[in-house]
């Protein structure tokens, strides 16, 4: 394989596309999204995902126009080997109808879901609202989602067909009239696990998610050690991290870890979304919680703080705020292996994917670094 980089006619091209796209973005079709409802926004996003997956040709001249690819930014994370270090994190693609797209885009990994055991059909809508002075959206979609049995299946067929890009799965606990107490969340999580076994290059336990009927029942040391004694009872050939809350101090926080890191856990993803809407103005009838640029720096306190404290124990996928090639690198410096994102690619646009792995290529050369994995946690004394 001959990558962008190397190359100096394709590295033109890719360059040049790149700016393309985000003029594109910028003046067009962000103003049609925005110009949109964000419930609707997100089902044209999802629609027209699927749709243009399905052309092949369209793929191909995607993929030759914005994805780039550098020897500097392959990594191997827990066992599994990534052409960079960038994926979608969950809640977009919800129920796996993107994973074409995202690869031809160059991604390195997507997350699917949150998904659970039953069907949902979420909280009432709306489910989110913008809020582009802070680069944030609010969420309160509930884990709607078609049900983990159907959106795994489509997750092998996007796991067994991808080349370049590795799946992750969300799984969670079903939000609907149906929970019971916590022994039948526990059953609710291990199905999905079940079901997710040797399907996906990972998986990732959604324990933090804040807009439940239920609530975050997990996100307390007895309970959660519970549900991984029976999570590790399910054989699984493919590395599991936690999805952590954003909302916690340290001394929490770290009591949640020292469970985790007594169980068959190999990576943590730092974190999920922020509720805290101090210094904020929003609408007190706005129901959600934040993502974006208000979930930056507590995400990146929480990286750091845990590859001081537990090093080589968990791999660290960052995620919140990150729009920026700088931002991306200031998480791995703070101890990320991976990095994830959502807001940014509804903000930036899809060729955000591609400004952020050539700005990271370009720093880790500046700094250098022959490879992602030497910088990161470089900045953690
Ligand atoms: C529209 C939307 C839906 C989300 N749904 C989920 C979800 O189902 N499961 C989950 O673990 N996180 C979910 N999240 C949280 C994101 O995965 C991520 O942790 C958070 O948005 C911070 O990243 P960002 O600043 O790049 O958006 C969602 C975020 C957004 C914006």
């Amino acid at each position: 394989m001959t990558y962008v980089s190397e190359s100096p006619l394709h590295n033109a091209v890719n360059k040049a596309s790149t700016a393309l796209f985000q003029t594109a973005y910028k003046y067009g079709v962000k103003k049609v999204i925005f110009g949109m409802e964000p419930d609707d926004a997100h089902e044209a996003t999802i629609n027209f995902s699927r749709n243009a997956g399905k052309i092949a040709p369209l793929m191909w001249l995607l993929r030759q126009m914005i994805d780039y690819t550098d020897p500097i930014l392959e990594t191997k994370v827990m066992g599994v080997d990534f052409n960079n270090p960038f994926g979608l994190s969950a809640g977009l693609d919800k129920n796996c109808d993107m994973s074409t797209v995202l690869e031809a885009a160059g991604f390195g990994f997507e997350t699917v879901g949150s998904t659970t055991a039953r069907p949902s059909d979420g909280n009432p809508r709306p489910w989110f609202h913008r809020l582009p002075e802070y680069a944030s959206m609010m969420v309160h979609a509930g884990l709607a989602n078609d049900g983990s049995e159907k959106v795994i299946n489509r997750v092998e067929k996007a796991y067994t067909k991808s080349t370049t890009m590795r799946l992750s799965v969300s799984i969670a606990r079903t939000n609907d009239d149906f929970t019971k107490d916590d022994a039948e969340g526990i059953e609710d999580y291990r199905i999905s696990m079940e079901r997710a076994v040797g399907k996906s290059h990972m998986i990732e336990v959604n324990i933090s998610c804040p807009n439940t009927r239920v609530g975050e029942r997990f996100v307390n040391p007895e309970t959660l050690d519970k549900l991984f004694d029976v999570l590790d009872t399910v054989e699984h050939p493919q590395p599991v991290l936690v999805k952590m809350p954003q909302d916690k101090a340290w001394p929490e926080f770290k009591e949640l870890l020292d469970v985790l890191a007594e169980h068959k856990v190999d990576g943590v993803t730092i974190a999920n979304l922020r509720k805290d809407r101090t210094g904020l103005t929003i609408p007190t009838d706005w129901k959600g919680n934040l993502s974006g640029m208000p979930a930056y720096a507590k995400s990146n306190e929480l990286i750091e703080r845990t590859y001081c404290d537990y090093g080589e124990r968990f791999a660290i996928a960052g995620v919140g705020g990150v729009f920026t090639p700088e931002q991306a690198y200031r998480k791995i410096r703070a101890g990320s292996s991976l990095v994830m994102f959502v807001s940014s690619l509804m903000f930036r646009g899809p060729q955000n994917i591609t400004t952020l792995k050539r700005g990271l290529a370009d720093l880790l050369r500046r700094d250098g670094f022959d490879t992602v994995s030497e910088a990161v946690g470089i900045d953690v004394a």
